[in-house]
């Protein structure tokens, strides 16, 4: 195998999807640990107050005084390289969130047992579900009283439509829990939560009566109860069927005390997919091909509002980068050259000067990158563009000083190129009264905040009753204004045609009225 190869061979590039406070700044700062980023185990603390102004990953980083600059953690386990982008996860939820699950190739996804799949996890789950990507299941605070692991499969299941197949079991719950039942490999692993390294049993089944010795009579009991029920229902784990997003590998644990992250790690490394083949123009690009290529998938502004600069985020999909290249910008059809901003969370630093497929590169930007363009050092390439999601909130802005006007709308041009908000208009009118959507809500007081501070606009923003947003495409799947029974008919930036609706029901009607047209939930 070349080295290249073998380089995009080792790379695992994931996200963890979550609703807020099920554990994933607990979990990350365990699988961190894991990887030797961290050297000791703590609590997260103190993060009262800081939630709304950073990312999940500041909190972390000013809590453990480590560096995470960037959007992505970059660490070595088990002789692979694991890439773990960070998911915007609290009041900062938006678009942003559901892009940078196009730049991962799995996910795992970390639900607080006590609740199951709440709102914000069910609608990462279905972005992935979108790309057919595989997810892992991580089930978090065993600690705890929760739902039964028999009502969570359930609830995954029945809320998800996705299989799960356990392949750890817990030994009780709460204050009774004593460790987990690895199906696998038929192993106890028995946690306590003053020792850091679990006690790892080898037994005979799940039957074997040495097990009692360890969890009692009542907790064996219950083992053999719940795994023979499990047994019935479930069909064999299929590693292909969850390389489609079918079925779920689900393990259990409490990222607090550090129960089963071992596992979920350990269970990761041992399925997680390497870089897959991206769809672009005209097929398929491999990752091994020979040539640099890659799409951004996110742009930062940056903090500092002298410097106009900004970071876009690229996903590296073939060959290797290597830093001040010169690449071929698809959508500007003229070369530019990558100046790597950001320093990566590797423990080698040495490795940061080159990149290789799957991992993810920060480049500094003038204004010459927006979401989804492509560049490519060999033939150029079009990656397949990364969807705009339908915004949830929508509204017009309202300036009262007319001639500022123009700086408005390059502020708002500017925050559109981010994708921070979403634009609709009318083409009778065109762009002078646009609608603008987002996906949440934070992002329209971000919008005006950044419309005052770095443009001088003081403007304030009337809210629309639309709630979603669908795009029409008719029966060969081509984009069509022929939509019936609706007046919010407007487009997008990129010109295609979008119908904005109020709500479910208005949603259902213009459907009905319209059999012949299918109303996408994303854009690509
Ligand atoms: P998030 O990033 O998903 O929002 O969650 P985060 O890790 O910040 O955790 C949210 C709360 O849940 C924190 O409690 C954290 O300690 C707790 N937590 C995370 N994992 C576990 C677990 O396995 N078991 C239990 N019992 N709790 C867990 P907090 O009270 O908000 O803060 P703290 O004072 O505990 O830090």
């Amino acid at each position: 195998m070349s080295s290249l190869a073998a380089e995009i061979k080792k790379r695992r590039t994931f996200a963890i999807i979550s609703h807020p406070d099920a554990g994933k700044t607990t979990i990350t700062e365990k699988v961190l640990l894991h990887g030797g980023v961290i050297q000791e185990a703590g609590e997260v603390k103190g993060k009262a107050g800081t939630k709304a102004a950073t990312s999940d990953w500041m909190k972390l980083e000013q809590q453990r005084g480590v560096s995470i600059t960037s959007s992505v953690m970059q660490f070595d386990y088990e002789g692979l390289r694991l890439n773990l982008i960070d998911t915007p996860g609290h009041k900062d939820f938006g678009e942003d969130t559901y892009r940078v699950l196009h730049a991962a190739d799995s996910a795992a996804m970390l639900l607080d047992a006590g609740r199951g799949v709440e709102l914000q996890t069910k609608k990462l789950y279905e972005v992935c579900r979108l790309r057919k990507m595989p997810i892992f299941t991580f089930a978090n605070k065993m600690d705890r009283e929760g739902k039964s692991p028999l009502d969570l499969i359930d609830d995954v299941e029945s809320t998800l439509h996705m299989h799960c197949y356990p392949v750890t079991w817990p030994m009780g719950m709460g204050a009774d829990f004593r460790g987990l039942y690895h199906r696998f490999e038929n192993n106890l692993y028995l946690y306590k939560k003053d020792v850091l390294e679990p006690t790892v049993v080898k037994v005979e089944s799940a039957a074997d009566p040495l097990i009692a010795k360890h969890i009692g009579e009542e907790l064996f009991a219950t083992l053999q109860e719940e795994l023979e029920l499990l047994q019935g229902v479930l069909s064999p784990f299929d590693p292909e069927a969850f390389l489609r997003g079918e079925i779920s590998p689900m393990t259990f644990g409490s990222a607090k005390y550090n129960w089963g992250v071992d596992l979920f790690l350990r269970l990761f490394a041992q399925y997680a997919p390497p870089p897959q083949p991206r769809v672009i123009e005209g097929g398929d690009l491999s990752p091994v091909e020979n040539f640099f290529s890659g799409f951004v998938f996110k742009i930062q502004a940056n903090m500092d509002k002298r410097h106009r600069d900004r970071v876009a985020f690229i996903r590296i999909c073939s060959g290797k980068f290597e830093r001040g290249m010169k690449v071929h910008h698809t959508r500007l059809n003229r070369e530019i050259r990558l100046a790597y901003a950001n320093q990566f969370m590797a423990r080698d630093r040495e490795t940061v000067e080159v990149a290789y497929s799957g991992d993810i590169v920060g480049i500094n930007d003038t204004g010459n990158f927006q979401i989804g363009d492509s560049v490519s050092d060999g033939r150029p390439v079009n990656f397949a563009g990364i969807p705009r999601f339908s915004p949830e909130h929508f509204g017009k802005l309202v300036v009262s000083d007319a001639l500022k006007r123009k700086q408005l709308e390059k502020g708002v041009r500017q925050l559109v190129d981010e994708g921070s908000i979403q634009l609709f208009y009318d083409p009778r009118v065109g762009w002078q009264d646009p609608i603008l959507g987002v996906v949440g809500i934070l992002q329209f007081d971000v919008l005006l905040f950044r419309l005052q501070d770095e443009y001088g606009v003081d403007s304030k923003l009337d809210s629309l009753p639309y709630t979603l947003a669908r795009w029409p495409v008719d029966a060969e799947g081509k984009p069509t204004r022929a939509v019936k029974g609706t007046p919010h008919l407007f487009q997008d930036v990129n010109d295609l045609p979008v119908v904005l609706f109020q709500g479910e029901w208005d949603y259902q009607r213009v459907v009905r009225e319209n059999a012949d047209i299918t109303f996408k939930i994303t854009s690509a």
